[in-house]
């Protein structure tokens, strides 16, 4: 097991943390915001019928607008009581608990790869610094041929571009995309918000997985 998520490490500190966030997603729902901007350009992005893993994916917001545009979802994060909110109030898609950086959906039954893998909401500042590079190489190695990974954080979250785009190029990845917003705004010296479209960087070899 490699260093524990910043998250986790957040709950540890303070037991209620997991549920408030629960009712806090819950309350903006209810409020009628907005919340399926992530997802409304994953969509864009992907087949009809998609196969498409949210990485991350806390209590279901992003995942729940996919499947119901028709995706075949599976969702992850870390944290048992997000994903016990994501079953309750988003029932379709297969939600499981697991860290990102020791992902390997093969050896839960889920063999099939992912056209796209979507990393939403600070997932990635709040993985375990020591663990982002892991968690990078296990997006691409569940990546269908062809797949891309769209992943957005804020820039002030303790995650620098640079070394994302380092950690990245080393997880055998390039970036198709940086932007600086969910609905495409570009990215600059000026952005606050970081949102990478990454695919495999040699496909060549990998072009046969399913
Ligand atoms: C701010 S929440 C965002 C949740 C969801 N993606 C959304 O946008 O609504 C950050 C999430 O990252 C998850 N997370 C952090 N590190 C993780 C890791 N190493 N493996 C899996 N999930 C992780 C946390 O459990 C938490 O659900």
């Amino acid at each position: 097991m490699g260093e524990q998520s910043i998250w986790m490490q957040k709950v540890a500190a303070d037991p209620g943390h997991s549920t408030w966030y629960v009712e806090r997603m819950r309350g903006l729902a209810r409020d009628g915001n907005d919340l399926a901007g992530e997802a409304r350009l994953v969509d864009a992005m992907a087949p009809r019928g998609a196969r498409v893993l949210d990485a991350g994916c806390g209590p279901g917001r992003v995942g729940a607008a996919l499947a119901a545009a028709g995706h075949e979802v599976v969702g992850v994060d870390v944290d048992p009581v997000l994903i016990g909110a994501a079953e309750e109030d988003h029932p379709g898609p297969r939600w499981l608990v697991g860290d990102l950086s020791e992902l390997d959906l093969a050896a839960r039954g889920v063999t099939a790869r992912f056209d796209v893998i979507v990393c939403a909401g600070n997932v990635m500042p709040f993985a375990a610094p020591s663990t982002r590079g892991a968690v990078l190489r296990r997006f691409r190695e569940h990546l269908a041929p062809r797949g891309r990974i769209a992943v957005g954080f804020g820039i002030d979250r303790g995650y620098a571009p640079d070394e994302f785009f380092s950690d990245a190029a080393a997880a055998g990845l390039e970036v198709d995309h940086a932007l600086g917003t969910w609905d495409l705004r570009p990215f600059g010296p000026d952005s606050d918000f970081l949102v990478a479209v990454l695919s495999d960087a040699e496909p060549g070899p990998n072009a046969d997985r399913g």
